[in-house]
């Protein structure tokens, strides 16, 4: 069987939690699906699991089989072994949330090979168990995901919102394809455990989500834009709060955000929003793409 599902970026993020095990976090958060993301297609395999990644064979030992294994290991038939291939359309580990849809093509392969016949809520609720975000993964659109308060998870699910937006894209401008000097686990766990500021985060975000769905509902782009930027660039501050510091940023981020902000003293409506990476990702309309294709022709952007 073969399943895709899309990468979502955040408009809202989603930065730390309250549960390791079951990725269970302290705030809600709000997300966007991109046209691309993860096929992942998953067959019975004789005595041992096989895993690859872009046609690649992944060792037993590796970081992303031993995580996928101990994801498929919470929900497969006892003694069942598979062959995963995992194809992604963005690269991997660059902060573009490749896991999110990872996890959730992962988990509707899973929901077809072993017939479960489960709904999307109760999917997402899966999915989020491999990778938080993930859960979000499982819907196009905008989309929310909602902490729950229960200690079993079983009320932390993502759910679409109900908006319909053709015009609004989000893209990417790429400087880096590295991995990441720190990955969002451990940098999530470091920031909740020692900085000061992230005792600001919840209302942060109770304040930034109330602002975003009600900006959504209207379709004001620029309020939309807004309220991104300050929740991504209050998650980095938070970040360089902890001990030792986590930061991100390249030279080349910086100089981005500038240009992105000039480009708008200029009337060009483009924002920004950052994940647990040095990427930017471009937040604009439709219209705006051959613009900013023309204004930036140096850039490293895949805009959609
Ligand atoms: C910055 O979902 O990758 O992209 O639950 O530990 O797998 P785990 O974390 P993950 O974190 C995503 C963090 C983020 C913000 C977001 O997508 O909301």
């Amino acid at each position: 069987v073969s399943a895709f599902a899309p990468t979502n970026i955040a408009l809202i993020k989603y930065w730390g939690k309250r549960n390791q095990e079951l990725n269970l976090p302290i705030t809600n958060s709000l997300s966007f699906a991109l046209p691309v993301g993860t096929t992942t297609s998953l067959s019975s395999h004789q005595d041992h699991d096989v895993v690859t990644l872009n046609g690649t064979l992944q060792g037993h030992d590796s970081a992303f089989t031993k995580r996928l294994v101990n994801f498929v290991n919470k929900f497969r038939p006892h003694n069942s072994f598979l062959k995963i291939d995992t194809v992604n359309q963005i690269p991997t580990a660059a902060g573009l949330a490749s896991s999110a849809s990872g996890f959730a093509a992962l988990t509707l392969a899973m929901n077809e090979l072993f017939n479960w016949k489960r709904s999307p809520h109760e999917l997402s609720i899966i999915a989020r168990q491999g990778s938080g975000s993930a859960c979000r993964s499982l819907f196009s659109g905008f989309v929310e995901w909602h902490k729950g308060s229960q200690d079993n998870g079983e009320d932390s699910f993502a759910e679409p919102l109900n908006i319909l937006w053709p015009e609004f894209k989000m893209g990417l401008w790429i400087f880096s394809e590295k991995e990441k000097p720190i990955d969002s686990r451990k940098a999530m766990q470091q920031t909740v455990a020692t900085s000061p500021l992230f005792s600001a985060w919840p209302e942060i975000v109770a304040s930034d989500l109330a602002k975003m769905r009600q900006a959504l509902i209207e379709h004001n782009f620029s309020q939309v834009g807004e309220i991104a930027e300050h929740n991504a660039l209050s998650m980095h501050a938070m970040m360089m709060g902890a001990t030792p510091p986590i930061l991100y940023w390249l030279k080349e981020s910086v100089e981005a955000m500038h240009q992105v902000w000039r480009l708008r003293k200029t009337g060009v409506e483009v924002y920004f929003t950052m994940d647990a990476g040095p990427n930017l990702k471009l937040i604009y309309l439709e219209e705006t793409k051959p613009l900013l294709q023309r204004l930036l022709p140096h850039a490293n952007l895949i805009l959609f």
